[in-house]
């Protein structure tokens, strides 16, 4: 394999070329921060959060799913503390009318050209002052403050306020968990590099209920579950670290609290956040709703309100570290070849079926061999242009197997079976190819014990 060569823009390039992601609303400017996934990324960016559903959620008997509503009671995000404490420090250059984070300046640009950091340019900084960053919205026809509601920025307290629900209906027993994708959304103040910070987002959460006591080695389970689950689906360990928060980052409810950091082009940067937040939620919606829900343990008749162990990763970030540490380019310089080593599980395509020319029955051969396999996985079929191209053309967005129907195709009712990474190829029946095709995409078998070990 080759040096690092990918840089944020060859992905953004790439994204947009080949239809992976595309500015929102390009055709009139576009809207900063926003994004929709093309083609090829509501694929790739669906395979991320089924992979994450798959082993969090159905491959163990322990978790159960739930999908909320954006829009809650109002009061939710008081009990949360989002109302009063979810705020960033804030401030803005007099002269350019710039917002930037206050903690955050060092990184930050001014909007005149030629750009300065501010405070650097002849423009004074205001005052820092808090800046909530929940979405407000009205409900139903009438905008007065009593019908506001907040779009949510995260998905958990969805889980929180559903936690006797669940309990009850799924019988529930902790140590157990309820896990949640879904959209998030923030009113950063300077979102920017591309999928990794947006006002609108997808998150990836589960929290894990456990007995008080126990939580110390669910937390340090979960951020070793965390992080091999990262690496079985092809990140390169080097690229990945854990990094615990000191004292003085932890929010005031959480007991400890580590982040998932991926070496982005940009620095290392945080993926997912795995948090102890004790018993602070439910307690606090103990406190605002009047509602007990504490936990009766009727084999120990033992009641408590368990503490949360919150795995909580985005699912946009998350594809942006797969999209990046796939990114490739390989061969001489005068031949490269720009390839994505996505996990064949995660690519977006999984197999492309080529005729070797456009003539003696081959591009029917090969559209019946697309057919046979389109059922079983995302199947591209394409006869324009020179084979080489087309490989080309394939390992670019990650395809991880090419099938080539060639002359001797007619004769005995064989392919040729290219691997993407080593673009070796094998001779293969075409009878034998929904299986072999099955096989090699498939998704990795976890191998992480189902609870901590002593
Ligand atoms: N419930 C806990 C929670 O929301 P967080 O660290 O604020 O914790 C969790 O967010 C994850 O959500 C982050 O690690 C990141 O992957 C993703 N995320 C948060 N803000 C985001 C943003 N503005 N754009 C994209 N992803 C974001």
């Amino acid at each position: 394999m080759s040096e690092r060569v990918v840089t944020m823009e060859k992905v953004v390039n790439l994204c947009k070329r080949r239809g992976f992601v595309f500015p929102s609303s390009e055709i009139y400017g576009g809207l900063i921060s926003c994004y929709d996934y093309g083609p090829l990324g509501v694929e790739l960016k669906r395979n991320v959060k089924e992979a994450w559903w798959r082993d969090t959620v159905s491959a163990r008997p322990d978790v159960v799913g739930l999908d909320c509503s954006i829009l809650m009671h109002p009061r939710v995000w008081e009990a949360s503390g989002h109302v009063t404490n979810f705020n960033d420090p804030m401030v803005d250059c007099k002269l350019c009318k710039g917002r930037f984070r206050a903690d955050q300046l060092e990184h930050a640009s001014c909007p005149r050209k030629p750009s300065k950091r501010p405070g650097e340019c002849e423009g004074e900084l205001t005052d820092v002052r808090s800046f909530n960053l929940m979405f407000k919205t009205h409900m139903g026809p009438v905008e007065d403050s009593a019908a506001a509601v907040y779009m949510r920025p995260e998905t958990a307290q969805g889980i929180f306020v559903n936690f006797i629900n669940v309990v009850n209906s799924a019988r529930a027993k902790p140590p157990f968990g309820i896990a949640q994708t879904g959209k998030s959304f923030r009113n950063e103040i300077t979102p920017g590099n591309f999928l990794f910070r947006t006002r609108e987002f997808e998150q990836m959460e589960l929290e894990y209920f456990v007995k008080p006591g126990e939580d110390d080695a669910w937390y340090e389970y979960w951020q070793n579950r965390r992080m091999q689950w990262y690496t079985d689906y092809g990140i390169k360990p080097e690229n990945l670290r854990l990094r615990a928060h000191a004292d003085d980052e932890l929010a005031h409810y959480a007991k400890g609290c580590a982040d998932v950091e991926y070496n982005f082009p940009i620095g290392w940067q945080e993926l997912e956040g795995i948090a102890n937040r004790t018993d602070f939620d439910l307690k606090q919606h103990i406190e605002h709703s009047g509602k007990d829900l504490s936990f009766f343990d009727a084999a120990s008749k033992e009641r408590y309100v368990p503490y949360v162990i919150e795995p909580s990763a985005g699912a946009d970030r998350g594809t942006l570290a797969f999209l990046v540490d796939a990114y490739d380019e390989d061969g001489p310089d005068d031949d490269r070849r720009t390839v994505l080593r996505l996990h064949p599980s995660l690519a977006p395509t999984k197999v492309a079926v080529f005729p070797l020319m456009r003539k003696a029955g081959m591009p029917e051969k090969a559209q019946e061999v697309a057919a046979m396999l389109r059922p079983l996985v995302t199947t591209a079929y394409d006869e324009t242009r020179a084979i080489g191209r087309r490989y080309r053309r394939q390992d670019e967005v990650g395809t991880p197997l090419g099938v080539t129907v060639d002359h001797q195709t007619l004769d005995d009712d064989t392919v040729t079976l290219r691997n993407r990474d080593s673009m070796e190829q094998q001779r293969v029946a075409i009878n034998a190819l929904p299986a072999l095709v099955t096989e090699k995409v498939a998704p990795p078998v976890c191998t992480t014990p189902l609870a901590p070990t002593a």
